[in-house]
């Protein structure tokens, strides 16, 4: 969706298309050079993944495979608080494959490190992290993630995969909305 549409409800955009695109195109090469003779799997993690996984597997010239998890937090709120539930599991096996975690973005660090322990006890030859955004105010356990699009400030943002109330997803920026729509 053009953000024109929906310019009224944002109020600042922190990233446009461009700038995640060209962003993601570096992080795919750089993956590719990493990984030279290997074979990698992509997993996602829904929803909020859908967009940079689209995207990422994209840039990448080589063949990918993708998977992908769907997990609950349970929490108060919009607060996690690190105990996961597996709502959907992957569909493939993941022992002695290289393995990429590709999240939306690294807030708490509550959720990518309950997934790197889980993922991890599969026997996975290597599991690394990609996240599109990252928020080190935020962070509550420190995740080592490799591949990280951008550092942004901890404010609640929108778009390109992130929602608010399972809106505003299918932007193709990330912006912070404005006042009226959380008040509305
Ligand atoms: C978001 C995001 C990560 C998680 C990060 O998912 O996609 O999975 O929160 O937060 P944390 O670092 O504090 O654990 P969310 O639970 O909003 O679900 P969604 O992807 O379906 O929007």
């Amino acid at each position: 969706m053009d953000s024109a549409h929906l310019a009224a409800d944002l109020e600042h955009v922190l990233l446009t298309e461009e700038q995640l695109i060209g962003r993601i195109q570096e992080l795919a090469d750089t993956i590719h050079a990493d990984y030279p003779d290997e074979e990698v799997l992509f997993v996602g993690v829904l929803k909020g993944a859908v967009m940079v996984m689209a995207d990422l597997a994209r840039a990448m010239p080589r063949h990918v495979e993708m998977d992908w998890m769907a997990v609950s937090s349970y929490g108060s709120g919009t607060t996690s608080s690190g105990v996961v539930r597996i709502l959907k599991d992957l569909d493939a096996n993941i022992e002695g494959r290289h393995v990429i975690l590709v999240e939306d973005i690294l807030d708490s660090g509550l959720t990518l490190t309950w997934l790197i322990k889980n993922l991890g006890s599969r026997k996975p030859k290597s599991i690394e992290v990609f996240t599109l955004l990252r928020k080190p105010d935020a962070m509550k356990v420190p995740v080592n993630a490799k591949y990280v699009g951008f550092d942004i400030p901890n404010e609640f943002v929108v778009g390109y995969g992130l929602d608010y109330s399972q809106k505003y997803r299918n932007l193709r920026c990330v912006a912070t909305l404005a006042p009226h729509v959380y008040t509305s």
